[in-house]
């Protein structure tokens, strides 16, 4: 099954709350957002934003230039379903990361919630970064959020990679210089503990 299919299976067979990485809201990556004072119009891209509730967030907080792009499309609906009308503030791409064509330095602020650690291949990370490093403005910042070593192997029945902060910095490459880092257990609706590592850098 291609990356597409399994994606949009997984959203189409559960409610959004009932999937692994739920989270009523994204409080450590709201919160790290918020700290950066960024400029109501400062362009914030949601990289794998799924159903997630950050968009809901950052919308109330006043911002308005927003992108959520995801591979799947039925979660871009479910989100774009739930917000009614304040769904065409946002911009959608449904859209694989590591082939779309992204504007050049564009965004303030690349987010990812537990999307590139399933790019368990080589060349598809090159690709994410080759996007990241065009797509994000000089001195932008990206907030990312991978699984730790401590998390287990696997999610929503896909191997990931997992990460220590410098095994994240030197994949990332010299371009982006380690802000700060937190760990978190996250606990699934199902019961398991997995233990995810955010990581903010700022693009040279
Ligand atoms: C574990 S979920 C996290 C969703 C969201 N970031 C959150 O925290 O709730 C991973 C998301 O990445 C998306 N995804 C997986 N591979 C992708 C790719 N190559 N390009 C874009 N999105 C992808 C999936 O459709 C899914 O929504």
């Amino acid at each position: 099954m291609n990356r597409k299919n399994h994606w949009d299976n997984v959203y189409a067979g559960k409610s959004t709350s009932a999937l692994g990485w739920y989270e009523l809201h994204l409080r450590t990556s709201l919160s790290w957002i918020k700290a950066l004072n960024l400029a109501v119009d400062a362009p914030l891209i949601d990289v794998g934003g799924g159903a997630s509730t950050l968009v809901d967030d950052l919308l109330d907080a006043g911002h308005r230039s927003i992108t959520v792009l995801d591979i799947s499309e039925q979660a871009l609906s479910s989100a774009r379903t739930r917000l009614g009308k304040k769904a065409d503030l946002v911009t959608w791409l449904a859209e694989d990361i590591t082939s779309v064509e992204l504007p050049a330095h564009r965004y303030a602020v690349w987010h990812d919630r537990a999307v590139f650690h399933f790019l368990t291949e080589l060349e598809q990370q090159r690709q994410y970064r080759a996007n990241l490093v065009h797509a994000l403005q000089p001195g932008g910042l990206l907030i990312i959020g991978t699984f730790a070593l401590e998390a287990p192997p696997r999610c929503s029945g896909l191997p990931v990679h997992r990460y220590s902060q410098e095994q994240l910095s030197n994949t990332l490459g010299e371009e982006f210089k380690l802000v700060k880092h937190h760990k978190e257990l996250h606990v699934t609706p199902g019961g398991v503990e997995q233990v995810y590592l955010y990581c903010q850098f700022s693009k040279d």
